[in-house]
């Protein structure tokens, strides 16, 4: 028998201010992108905004459905998105935000499980790790260097032969 370990480093800045100039400009694109998100039943707004190797900008928001399983997150609408406007250009990173009516947006949120299943998908579809910018509309923002490390033990197309 042995025990392994998974580990990943991630940066932690205090907040927007200590970002460099490019990631902070996409936070703030993330955050302001949340008002077009359609949240009336959690009414928790989210953005996504992904900064192509291009230099293309694309943005996602959080689309929710009477029917609540229907409702897609941001991550995964701005995937859908890119790859539909700008096919095989590679994601250099995605800043993600979040607001709401009921708490306060001050600490970073992290893709659910469904949606780094799909982050994953676009890196090795793509070949190119994709950055992940963490952060509320204040507080803390943490840097991710690739998707891939929020998914140990992914399955992924390798297995499927
Ligand atoms: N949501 C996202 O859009 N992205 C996330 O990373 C977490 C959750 C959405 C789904 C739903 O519309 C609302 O936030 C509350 O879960």
């Amino acid at each position: 028998m042995k025990e392994k370990k998974f580990e990943f480093e991630y940066e932690v800045y205090d907040d927007i201010g200590q970002l460099a100039e490019e990631d902070a400009w996409l936070l703030r694109e993330a955050k302001s992108v949340t008002e077009q998100a359609y949240a009336p039943y959690s009414n928790f707004h989210v953005g996504a905004v992904a900064m192509l190797e291009n230099g293309e900008v694309v943005a996602g928001t959080n689309q929710e459905n009477a029917s609540y399983p229907v409702g897609i997150c941001a991550e995964r609408v701005l995937l859908g998105s890119v790859a539909t406007l700008h096919p095989n250009v590679a994601i250099k990173s995605i800043a993600i935000s979040y607001n709401s009516d009921e708490i306060k947006s001050d600490h970073p949120i992290s893709p659910c499980g469904m949606c780094r299943q799909a982050l994953l998908e676009y890196e090795t579809r793509l070949k190119k790790p994709i950055r992940l910018i963490l952060g509320g509309m204040e507080g803390n923002v943490f840097i991710i260097e690739t998707a891939n490390q929020l998914l140990p033990f992914a399955f992924t197309k390798s297995e499927l032969g």
